[in-house]
């Protein structure tokens, strides 16, 4: 079994492993975040851990000028095929969200789907709202999601396991055992996932991803730091309520002031 760099191998089975995950429906919600906040069609967003590129395919599709890093090349590359195969425009680049530097500004920041909790230390989340901050025109918005520390501690991370079938008739099983290190305010996840092919192993890796929880007070001081003003908490894709501990994940809208 090879042991890889976080979304190294990984990358080869993330978008079988999340084909169940509604990339479109995330879009309309995000569409439902911009729209009154000024962001519409045409508008340019910038997709901070952008991986595969769930949201920049279709959010380019829908007529969005979309930009996207991440510091997995491996990532990047399946993002670059979906957006050649879609041929929409879109710029993607390999870098790291907490010192990327585009000599431009957007409308609207994105980082969807835990990448803020990649985030161990309060220096590299600050770090990865900075660069939101400074990439968002007067009035932008950023839209990201975390996971949620009172949800992690009342019902505990557990071991998971999850079989998919990939294009090829293969099938892909990925094993989660994760450990909660609770001064840390993280949770390591051992991934082991396995390719079998004719009921026979063919393929086999694994990557510890190490995520940190958040407490909807920190991200706001956090934020505010950073230079974000109108910030909401809600349940993840839902902003009418604030998060209670049944909620794993929490989206959070913030707006330059
Ligand atoms: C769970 S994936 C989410 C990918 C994508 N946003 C989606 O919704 O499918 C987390 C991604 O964040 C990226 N990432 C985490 N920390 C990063 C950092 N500091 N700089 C660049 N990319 C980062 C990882 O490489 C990975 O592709």
């Amino acid at each position: 079994m090879r042991q890889q760099t976080v979304f190294g191998a990984y990358a080869g089975f993330y978008d079988t492993l999340y084909a169940d995950k509604d990339y479109e429906a995330e879009c309309d919600f995000l569409e439902q975040v911009f729209g009154p906040r000024g962001v519409a069609t045409g508008a340019s967003v910038l997709d901070l851990g952008c991986g595969t590129g769930g949201h920049v395919v279709p959010l380019a599709l829908r007529g969005y000028a979309m930009t996207g890093v991440d510091r997995s090349a491996a990532m990047i590359d399946r993002a670059a095929a979906k957006v050649a195969e879609e041929g929409v425009g879109a710029d993607l680049v390999v870098g790291d969200i907490r010192t990327v530097a585009f000599e431009r500004v957007f409308d609207a920041v994105i980082s969807m789907f835990a990448v803020v909790s990649y985030q161990l230390t309060d220096a590299d989340a600050a770090a990865v709202f900075a660069t939101a901050r400074r990439h968002l025109r007067p009035g932008g918005v950023f839209v990201f999601d975390v996971w949620h520390g009172p949800a992690v501690l009342s019902q505990r991370p557990e071991v998971k396991t999850k079989t998919v079938a990939a294009a090829d008739g293969d099938e892909i099983t990925r094993v989660a055992r994760p450990t909660l290190d609770e001064a840390a305010r993280t949770v390591e996840v051992a991934y082991d996932v396995t390719r079998t092919s004719a009921g026979v192993v063919v393929e086999r890796t694994a990557e510890a991803h190490v995520v940190r929880y958040f407490f909807a007070d920190e991200l706001r001081a956090l934020l505010r730091e950073a230079g974000f003003g109108g910030v909401t908490v809600g349940p993840f894709g839902d902003m009418s309520r604030e998060p209670t501990e049944e909620d794993w994940n929490i989206s959070v809208v913030a707006r330059v002031i």
